[in-house]
């Protein structure tokens, strides 16, 4: 059995004491191990919650990060100290430097520290293939194939080659958890597309995809996008239930919840859902 807790998010499940902010970290139990899917923002909120919902920082195996963005990355103060043999999953470009472009200025948007300075601090195992975190539990490794529109943001830069340059997101990957029924898909903020990120698990992993959760990037979607989202996932997920947050943003969550009812669900912190394993 799998529990997949949602320890950080935009919004917090009502009657509980978890701080909120732009972030994303989901708490994965498996009978394997434990992992940790992204950081939040900050060490505080991150460890404010682990502490209020009783999850050990010391109890993590294995972090995997979905790309590089201060909103996923920043709370790595609370875990790595905690942790002395922690090994974390990333693309194989994860420390490409990150910027956002603002009133004609970059700022890093990216990690707080050096590839070097985290390299110290834990085994960093990068790829662009997918990896095996547990038996039951996979990064999608990149998704290179986007004929679907991705989750941009015009002001998003990558440093590389000594220029700066609109960040194509090759370091964003999501999560794959087998179960008995099928798989479900883990976002961290879909920049590669949502509909691209599940169109690669489909041709990388054997089995129907049952759910999908996280950061789905429909936040800054225009209604005809919206709409075509919502057209193929009918046609191409007639059964596959939802469980997002953080950047879907509420007319999209609405707009699912519009066409496929319960299936879709907010999955704010504090939330929690059980997949049963495969054998
Ligand atoms: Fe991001
Ligand atoms: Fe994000």
């Amino acid at each position: 059995m799998t529990t997949i807790t949602c320890v950080v998010d935009n919004s917090a499940k009502d009657g509980t004491r978890l701080k909120t902010e732009h972030g994303l970290a989901f708490w994965i139990q498996t009978d394997d191990g434990t992992a940790l899917f992204d950081t939040g923002q900050t060490a505080g909120v991150l460890s404010d919650n682990m502490a209020v919902l009783c999850l050990d920082a010391n109890h993590i195996d294995a972090l995997a990060i979905s790309h590089a963005h201060f909103d996923h990355t920043g709370g790595l103060e609370a875990i790595l100290p905690k942790n002395a043999n922690l090994i974390v999953y990333a693309n194989a470009d994860v420390f490409v430097p990150k910027f956002s472009l603002k009133e004609g200025k970059f700022s890093s948007n990216g990690f707080e520290f050096t590839q070097a300075e985290y390299e110290k601090r834990a085994k960093w195992r990068l790829s662009r293939a997918p990896q095996e975190i547990f038996p039951d539990l996979w990064t999608t490794g990149e998704i290179i194939t986007r004929d679907e529109p991705e989750g941009r943001s015009a002001s998003h830069y990558i440093f590389e080659d000594n220029v700066y340059m609109p960040d194509p997101y090759r370091d964003d990957m999501a999560l794959v958890l087998k179960t008995r029924k099928g798989l479900v898909v883990m976002c961290g903020c879909c920049h590669a597309g949502l509909l691209n990120t599940l169109a690669h698990v489909k041709s990388q992993f054997d089995g129907a995809i049952i759910g999908v959760m996280g950061g789905t990037h429909l936040m800054s979607a225009d209604g005809e996008l919206l709409a075509h989202v919502i057209d193929v996932l009918g046609a191409e997920f007639p059964e596959m239930r939802y469980y997002l947050n953080h950047c879907t943003g509420d007319t999209a969550l609405e707009a699912l919840g519009a066409k496929f009812g319960a299936r879709v669900r907010r999955f704010s912190a504090g939330e929690t859902v059980t997949f049963l394993r495969m054998d």
